[in-house]
């Protein structure tokens, strides 16, 4: 079959119609319970890219009609042997060597960068189901590794235990004695940025990483600042809850929340994280209970929280069970060399 990959810039705002289509197309095939954002909320994605990452993009076409899209990005600041690369093929037209296009393309721009390797974040299928997701197949069929399996679960807002999760925050509550709480919503107050940055600079190498290869980040509070600017210019809202050592008023643990401009049904919890000579406190715990509170009081629309965990990372995981999470897919970050 004969594929054109051509790259693509987000100024060409015909192009990203065409791979918004091809996107959301795949998204409600591959996981459907997963909202995709609306086109608007697509278009401030790619206007403001994540800082310190070079993002390339482009399409396969077929017969002239946009088929696939392939976007990939390469970090410039640390991991720079790594690329992060999705692919996604329009479901009328795949199993057609879409895919492995797109994938060879990307392979050339990676190495091209100096880059040895390509991760990618792979959907997978329900806990139970027993079949190969489409992404997974493929995945396999080019010869990359599940390195670190992941599954990601989901907090049904609609039916919160609420008298458990007063029983649970009491619990934390009288572990955590010489810490109070503090939340927030989108830049973090001056006196805890270079904290919100030494907290985030653990995240990669904190949380287990399998048989990946990655590095670290060195974060400070500059970074933070840039973060937070790119993710309020994608509209995206971002709860806060962290706690604070009383007695050297640091910032010791911190977990997020986050909407996007386009789905107020749903949202994500990102990082949570505490400073490991603080852990035993049940700050986690205490932490993510009024992260929850404070978002639903800000976003009344919310029905459902997704949290993506290695399905390795016991303790973080039996955190999330405790409030109600539960398994919605078992997936994986598989890593090719290239
Ligand atoms: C995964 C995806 C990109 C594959 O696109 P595609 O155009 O169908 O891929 P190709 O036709 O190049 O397939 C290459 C090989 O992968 C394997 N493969 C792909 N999809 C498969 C499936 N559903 N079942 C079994 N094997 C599959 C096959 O070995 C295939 O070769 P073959 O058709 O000659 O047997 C597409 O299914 C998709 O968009 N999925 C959702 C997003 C995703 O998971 N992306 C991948 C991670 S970035």
């Amino acid at each position: 079959m004969d594929i054109a990959v051509t790259p693509f810039e987000p100024s060409d705002e015909a192009a990203l119609d065409d791979a918004y289509r091809i996107f959301a197309a795949a998204q409600a095939v591959d996981a459907p319970d997963v909202p995709a954002g609306d086109r608007a909320e697509f278009g401030l994605v790619a206007a403001h890219p994540p800082y310190g990452s070079l993002i390339h993009r482009a399409l396969a076409r077929h017969g002239g009609e946009a088929v696939g899209y392939l976007w990939l990005r390469l970090p410039q600041l640390e991991n720079t042997e790594n690329g992060l690369v999705e692919i996604f093929v329009e479901p009328a037209h795949r199993r057609r060597g879409v895919g492995r296009a797109l994938l060879a393309y990307a392979q050339e721009v990676a190495a091209g960068h100096g880059r040895r390797r390509l991760i990618a974040e792979v959907g997978g299928v329900p806990p139970g189901v027993d079949r190969q997701a489409p992404g997974e197949a493929f995945a396999a069929a080019v010869g990359a590794q599940a390195a670190l399996p992941m599954v990601r679960r989901r907090l049904d807002i609609t039916r919160l235990d609420e008298a458990l999760l007063t029983a649970l925050h009491e619990h934390a509550r009288s572990r955590a004695a010489g810490y109070r709480t503090v939340a927030w919503r989108g830049a973090a107050p001056e006196e805890y940025v270079a904290d919100v940055a030494r907290l985030e600079g653990r995240l990669l190498t904190d949380a287990p990483t399998g048989d990946l290869t990655v590095e670290g980040e060195k974060v400070d509070a500059t970074r933070i600042r840039k973060i937070e600017r790119f993710q309020a210019l994608r509209g995206r809202r971002r709860y806060h809850l962290g706690a604070v050592h009383e007695q050297t008023g640091r910032l010791v643990a911190w977990t997020m929340i986050q909407a996007g401009p386009s789905t107020a049904w749903h949202a994500w919890q990102e990082i949570t994280i505490v400073d490991p000579t603080h852990r035993g406190h049940r700050l986690g715990l205490l932490v993510k209970i009024e992260n929850l509170r404070h978002v639903l009081t800000h976003e009344p629309e919310l029905r459902a929280i997704d949290t993506w965990n290695a399905a390795v990372n016991d303790h973080m995981v039996s955190i999330n069970e405790q409030l109600g999470y539960r398994a919605a897919e078992s997936c994986a970050d598989w890593q090719l060399t290239i």
